[in-house]
């Protein structure tokens, strides 16, 4: 009998190998090949339950300087509000400011923006890269701290770090007992405007490059002549920097090589492991290519012009909402419809509801 299907191939990955990954255990040496960064660990507890409170609160900061998130704004034309001033009220009840639950990580970070200016939060694993709607620039860079902690409130990687980091770990039971749970970090990078298109992933199994893959999926007509190019320059800044610093043989490391293509900037590593998005190949492809036979001729795999609206939606799908809510946000019609059906359902599903069932807590202020 022949098989008519592919086995899924096995890849195991161990606490250590993630636990590598966090960005303090490799970010001291690779100065010089890594944009700058600072790393607060560990994160204080304060700081992890706001995270993880439902809802995004921003503290009321008037006593630690000005934000433009609070700045006055004066009662115009353009937004007379009825419940103005009742309403701020209650969003920011005396007392209840969520600073309270960081105060001294609060105002380190105030400070740390200060001085470093534009940055990019990441923490230990994960940047909050699925929020990045809810600023006004649509992309990682805060300016001041609110911006920080909205894109990681409205992350769901980062809850993802917080909660299921191990969960694929198959020595995960035995590590936690060993070691103790995790000691969170948050990791503040320097920004810089970098081009997306330049960026690449890097799957190394067994101290060799096995594939590389353009990172941002979107055709760009100038990389292929420069694949040779791109090529040489991974060959050697794996097995000159990389190899000789990182302690496993086998991982996925971000690279950027921006113009005019002479150094290579690490950005991020990340485990080898079905965790670790494969972008343009598979991960039972990778897990079989074998780096022995290869010899030093792996694939970087861009996307092609024929080839592009395949992967066009495939960044962050888990996140995407459904065409009628996308639709309904430019259209008032559209909302109502939405609504009055969302009605609906709720309805149903109450009179669904057995009567024993705990009362669902909803907090929507922003
Ligand atoms: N210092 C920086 N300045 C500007 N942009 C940055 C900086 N560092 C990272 N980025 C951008 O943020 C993106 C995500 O960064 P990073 O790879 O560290 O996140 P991640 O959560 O580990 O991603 P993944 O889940 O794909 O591994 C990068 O692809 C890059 O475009
Ligand atoms: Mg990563």
């Amino acid at each position: 009998m022949t098989n008519e299907y592919v086995e899924l191939s096995e890849i195991k990955v161990s606490v250590q190998q993630v636990k590598n990954c966090a960005f303090s255990q490799w970010y001291s040496k690779f100065a010089g090949h890594t944009p700058q960064a600072k790393v607060i660990k560990p994160v204080p507890g304060g700081f992890l339950e706001y995270l993880e409170q439902d809802g995004i609160k921003l503290p009321n900061d008037s006593q630690f300087g000005k934000s433009s998130y609070y700045a006055e704004i004066g009662n115009n034309e353009d937004n007379e509000y009825s419940d103005w001033e009742a309403s701020s009220d209650e969003e920011h009840p005396q007392g209840q400011d969520v600073v309270q639950l960081f105060p001294e990580l609060h105002k380190e970070l105030k400070d740390i923006f200060r001085e470093m200016g534009s940055l990019t939060p990441k923490l230990t694993w994960s940047s909050p890269k699925d929020a990045t709607w809810i600023l006004a620039n649509n992309t990682l860079k805060c300016t001041e701290v609110n911006d920080m902690y909205l894109l990681l409130k409205a992350s769901n990687y980062i809850t993802h770090d917080l909660d299921r980091a191990l969960a694929e770990c198959f020595d995960k039971n035995s590590a936690l007992e060993q070691d103790g749970p995790l000691q969170h970090e948050l990791v503040l990078r320097k920004w810089f405007d970098l081009n997306p298109a330049l960026e690449f992933r890097v799957f190394v199994k067994d101290s060799a490059i096995i594939g590389v893959s353009q990172r941002d999926l979107n055709y760009y007509d100038y990389l292929e002549l420069l694949t040779e190019t791109f090529k040489d320059l991974l060959d050697e800044f794996v097995e000159d920097i990389v190899l000789p610093r990182f302690p496993d043989s086998s991982f996925v490391c971000d690279v950027y090589i921006p113009r005019p293509f002479e150094k290579v900037w690490l950005i991020d590593f990340n485990p080898f492991a079905r965790k670790t998005d494969s972008l343009l190949f598979s991960w039972n492809e990778l897990a079989t290519i074998d780096p022995y036979k290869l010899e030093s001729d792996y694939e970087l795999r861009l996307v092609q012009e024929n080839n592009v609206a395949r992967f066009a939606s495939k960044e962050h799908s888990e996140n995407q909402v459904p065409k009628e809510v996308a639709d309904a946000i430019t259209n008032p019609k559209a909302i109502q419809e939405l609504a009055e059906k969302w009605g609906e359902l709720l309805n149903m599903q109450k009179a669904g509801d057995s009567s024993d069932d705990e009362p669902g807590e909803q907090n929507n202020s922003l």
